[in-house]
């Protein structure tokens, strides 16, 4: 498949890219957009042919559904049923960082949702996303813009190496505002809870939905995963990273065995280490180490080094979503083969 790649800039007229993209949606085709959290790969959710092409694009086992973005709260009916739920948050979070479970409109393909009755929903805050989407006419599955497995897709350079060949079009836009997903909250539960940490943290959100709770996100091996997409590996860059607090990565930047490592680190930490390192930004500012984070852990596949250790940040705010993902992507410096 030939990919075709347009660049559009923030805050300039994008019309013509909007056309264009909407029209390979409603031609059943598959287009790599911007949003504020990270770049989708968007198809008309109603259409099973064309949600097929996302799977078959990233190559998502067909357990796991998809996103579906709307261009606003009011068109959220044509992705879901809203009855019984109060859409009163949605009025202030949305457009944003905030994907919500919902039961299903039968109109949606029920390839998205994976055979569930529900949905995710979300309205991003990109004018560029939601003027396609309403210039499409239908609601568009979306999830991460990357290959399974791998890091998501948060630069567009960075995509454009990967999915080259597997979409029809790439709407380049630069770097994604926040670098991390959005943060999927089931409100039908009692209480509200949160199922994948992101860029909202459950601060941003406690007002909206009193009582939210955020769960643990680790899974024992028997037990059932809070959305599908939890079972499986995620994030990973090829070569193996381990994950360490600043105290153990100085000590093994200063042992035999530190010049086989890459230290994916914040700036701090970068000053008080040698060796090759890929810096993330300020410890002092987790949005930045957030914004970073996908296009740092694949820099490590490029780097001369055959391993790499990341830096671990505090568990407050945005700094749930990073640790979910590094997490996800690494293992404990502690189970990393002795040389
Ligand atoms: O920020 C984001 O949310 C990005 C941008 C493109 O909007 N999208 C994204 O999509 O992260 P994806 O497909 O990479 O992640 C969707 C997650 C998966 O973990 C999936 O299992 C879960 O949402 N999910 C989707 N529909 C679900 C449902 N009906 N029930 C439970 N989990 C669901
Ligand atoms: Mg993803």
């Amino acid at each position: 498949m030939k990919t075709e790649v347009l660049r559009i800039k923030t805050g300039s007229d994008h019309r013509d890219a909007v056309d264009q993209a909407a029209g390979v949606l409603r031609s059943g085709g598959v287009v790599v957009f911007p949003t504020e959290t990270v770049y989708g790969i968007g198809a008309n959710a109603y259409s099973d042919d064309a949600v097929e092409k996302i799977f078959r694009a990233k190559g998502r086992p067909q357990d796991n559904p998809l996103i579906v973005h709307v261009d606003s709260l009011n068109s959220i009916g044509m992705a879901a049923l809203t009855g019984g739920i109060s859409i009163e948050p949605l009025k202030t979070l949305w457009p944003g960082p905030l994907s919500v479970l919902m039961k299903k409109n039968p109109l949606v393909s029920s390839l998205c949702t994976a055979g569930l009755d529900t949905v995710v929903v979300r309205c991003p805050d990109n004018a560029f996303a939601r003027d396609m989407i309403t210039a499409a006419g239908f609601p568009v599955a979306a999830p991460s813009a990357n290959v399974a497995g791998r890091p998501s897709g948060s630069d567009a350079h960075d995509i454009l190496a990967e999915l080259d060949g597997r979409v029809d079009l790439i709407i380049d836009a630069g770097r994604s505002k926040f670098g991390i997903e959005s943060t999927i909250v089931d409100p039908l539960h009692r209480p509200p809870r949160i199922l994948r940490p992101g860029a909202f943290a459950v601060e941003d959100l406690e007002k909206f939905f009193p009582g939210i709770v955020q769960e643990k996100f680790k899974i024992g091996r028997d037990e059932k995963p809070l959305t599908p997409g939890m079972k499986y590996r995620h994030y990973s860059p090829e070569k193996p990273l381990y994950f360490a607090t600043p105290a153990q990565i100085i000590d093994l930047n200063r042992s035999d065995r530190g010049r086989e490592f890459a230290y994916i680190c914040s700036r701090e930490l970068s000053g008080e280490i040698d060796g090759l390192r890929i810096e993330l930004g300020s410890r002092e500012n987790l949005y930045e180490i957030a914004s970073s984070l996908y296009s740092s852990l694949r820099k490590l596949d490029q780097v001369p080094r055959k391993m790499g250790v990341i830096e671990v940040f505090p568990e407050r705010g945005i700094g749930v979503a990073i640790m979910n993902r590094i997490e996800k992507a690494a293992l404990p410096l502690g189970r990393a083969p002795k040389s």
